[in-house]
């Protein structure tokens, strides 16, 4: 039997009834890597940037697809996605960081951040990015200012939050917009930064971006943002003659954490996109843009699961049972920050009769740290691997050190064979920036 709906894409149970991801047989991986263990599977990952390649490659030559790298961040990845022709979009110092590490061309890095500090954009400005993604007046300036001493122009994308937000099933559209990201329409915000951001010597505008939500099923608040992009750029080429060459119309698209959900297609998505674009700048009389897509969680998410060892089983009669693992809301707080909903697999036990309704807990010391509500596997016992999918984005990447929990290793596998892309924490690293009271002296 095969996973291929909410596993990576080469999962199968394999014939010792284990639960098996490209070659690597989960309960022999936990053997020899430990628990909480987060598996990615390289294919599935080259696999969704190859059909974002593909789909758009259908409308267009003149598009560009950038990772978004906050779903889920290392140097491997970063490579990976490099190789197979993305570009990426960095949100901090940091992620610029690791994507330097990683070798990543600057040329090909999008810098974006609501509250980008004076010390990341020196940072990343000295050391070079292809495109600053700007969201504020303030940062408008500050970008001019640190430019000027270089005698050259930083090419920059403008935020527009267009006032429609999107979330899984529906959008609405606000008008006003009540949103800590970008330049907002009402009162010709949106056009006053187009203009400032023309006459600015140090930058080089070369177009906007809006990104209206995450987890998107539902593709019709793309085009209604689309629309109100386009008429904000008509309005500014008429104003002051402003050429987009660049619409970043962000990422979303969402993806199957449970059986039950039903995400739109990556051809899909980029059909709404595309002939959005197409279509509105056409009946504006503008010239075609350069289309940029941002998509993160539909690049990573299907390709990691995390597995965790079974420790203590509580039941309650009548009530529930409860199966506590060795994670939690440290490596995956997406249940409790957005009520997210998984499912469950006991990876040892993969072709046993699924028939046993609990609940799955993390080891950490709050109520609500829940992974599963109401998970139905086989008969649970201590000791058993539990496996989660659909946690390649957004769960290591807010990984903590709550309760002194250490992140897990992070691998990735391929035909058979595993790779560590980012080490188990130890004990040691808990206290490697603390320092004791006695080597600080007294207060001055
Ligand atoms: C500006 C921006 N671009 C892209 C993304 C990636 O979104 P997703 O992972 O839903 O594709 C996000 C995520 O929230 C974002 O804030």
């Amino acid at each position: 039997m095969t996973h291929t709906l909410v596993y990576p894409i080469t999962t199968v149970h394999n014939a010792e009834g284990h639960l098996e991801i490209d070659g690597c047989d989960v309960v022999d991986l936990v053997t020899e890597f430990g628990t909480p263990l987060v598996i990615y599977e390289e294919k599935t990952i080259r696999d969704q940037c190859r059909r974002y390649l593909a789909a758009f490659r259908e409308h267009t030559e003149d598009f560009e697809v950038i990772y978004a790298s906050k779903a889920f961040f290392s140097v491997a990845v970063a490579q990976l996605v490099m190789e197979e022709g993305l570009s990426i979009d960095v949100s901090s110092g940091g992620e610029y960081h690791v994507a330097k590490a990683a070798g990543f061309p600057a040329e090909r890095i999008f810098f974006h951040g609501n509250n980008k500090t004076r010390d990341e954009l020196e940072y990343v400005l000295s050391e070079g990015a292809g495109f600053v993604v700007a969201d504020s007046f303030q940062e408008l300036a500050l970008i001019e200012e640190l430019m000027a001493p270089r005698g050259v122009a930083q090419r920059v994308l403008l935020r527009i939050t267009p006032g429609v937000e999107a979330h899984t099933h529906s959008y609405i559209e606000t008008g006003q917009v009540d949103s800590k990201f970008g330049f907002g329409l009402g009162d010709g915000v949106a056009l006053e930064a187009i203009r400032e951001a023309l006459i600015s010597p140090h930058i080089d505008l070369v177009g906007l971006h809006a990104h209206i939500g995450s987890q998107i099923f539902q593709l019709d608040g793309y085009r209604k943002a689309i629309e109100i992009l386009v008429k904000l750029i008509g309005q500014a080429h008429a104003g002051f003659g402003f050429q987009c060459r660049y619409l970043n119309v962000g990422g979303g698209l969402g993806i199957r954490y449970t059986q039950e959900d039903t995400p739109s297609s990556i051809g899909e998505y980029a059909a709404v996109k595309m002939q959005g674009v197409r279509e509105e700048m056409a009946a504006m009389g503008l010239p075609m843009p350069r289309v940029l897509i941002e998509p993160g969680r539909s690049i990573v998410g299907k390709a990691g699961v995390t597995a965790y060892r079974v420790g203590t089983i509580k039941e309650i009669p009548g009530v529930r049972t409860y199966v506590s693992v060795d994670g939690g809301m440290s490596d995956n707080i997406r249940p409790m920050l957005y009520d997210a909903q998984y499912e469950g697999i006991l990876a040892n036990k993969a072709d046993q009769q699924a028939d046993t309704m609990v609940t799955v807990a993390g080891k950490h010391c709050e109520s609500g740290d829940i992974l599963i509500r109401d998970a139905v596997i086989a008969r649970p016992e201590p000791g058993d691997i539990l496996v989660t999918p659909a946690t390649g984005a957004y769960c290591y990447a807010m990984a903590s050190n709550y309760n002194g929990s250490l992140r897990p290793a992070v691998i990735l596998v391929n035909g058979g064979r595993a790779r560590v892309i980012i080490e188990r924490e130890e004990y040691a690293d808990l206290v490697a920036k603390h320092r004791p009271l006695r080597d600080q002296g007294q207060y001055q």
